[in-house]
């Protein structure tokens, strides 16, 4: 098998894995989300939920988030949601549109987003003609900061 397949699916099970950890009492959909970065590293999320709804963060973000606050530099992404059943629709697999701006926001524009039970995809056809204040400068890198 290729590497890069090799890569691709061990994307997807660190993502499966982070699920398991969900903090998901409300919902009990239980969502994880891995992402690469640029030095090989890996870092994954899951959904963390609160009792005052609104609070609730999604898999995608964690993962995102604690990436960037680690120096990470994220290219790729999976997500899971594994409690999906085999037959559900892919609309209940696919990342929420407040985690396709984040995205857009931190991935680069051709960044692939694997989708459990789904396939992959790609940034912007998850969110064409997104939102930015800022397109020419969309992420300084550290030299310009
Ligand atoms: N959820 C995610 O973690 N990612 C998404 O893209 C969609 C939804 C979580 C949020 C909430 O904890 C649960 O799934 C049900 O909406």
């Amino acid at each position: 098998m290729a590497p890069a397949k090799n890569n691709a699916e061990s994307l997807l099970v660190r993502a499966r894995r982070a699920a398991s950890h969900a903090h998901c009492p409300y919902s009990n959909f239980h969502v994880g989300a891995a992402v690469r970065c640029e030095d090989g590293s890996v870092i994954d999320g899951c959904n963390v939920e609160n009792t005052s709804y609104g609070l609730s963060i999604c898999a995608e973000r964690v993962a995102l988030f604690t990436a960037i606050s680690q120096g990470k530099q994220p290219i790729e992404m999976a997500v899971s949601c594994i409690d999906a059943q085999s037959d559900a629709p892919p609309e209940s697999r696919m990342p929420c549109g407040a985690c396709r701006q984040v995205m857009q926001e931190l991935l680069p524009a051709n960044a692939a987003i694997q989708i459990d039970g789904v396939g992959t995809r790609h940034l912007q056809q998850l969110l064409p003609e997104g939102f930015e204040l800022n397109p020419e400068g969309r992420t300084a890198p550290p030299d310009q900061i």
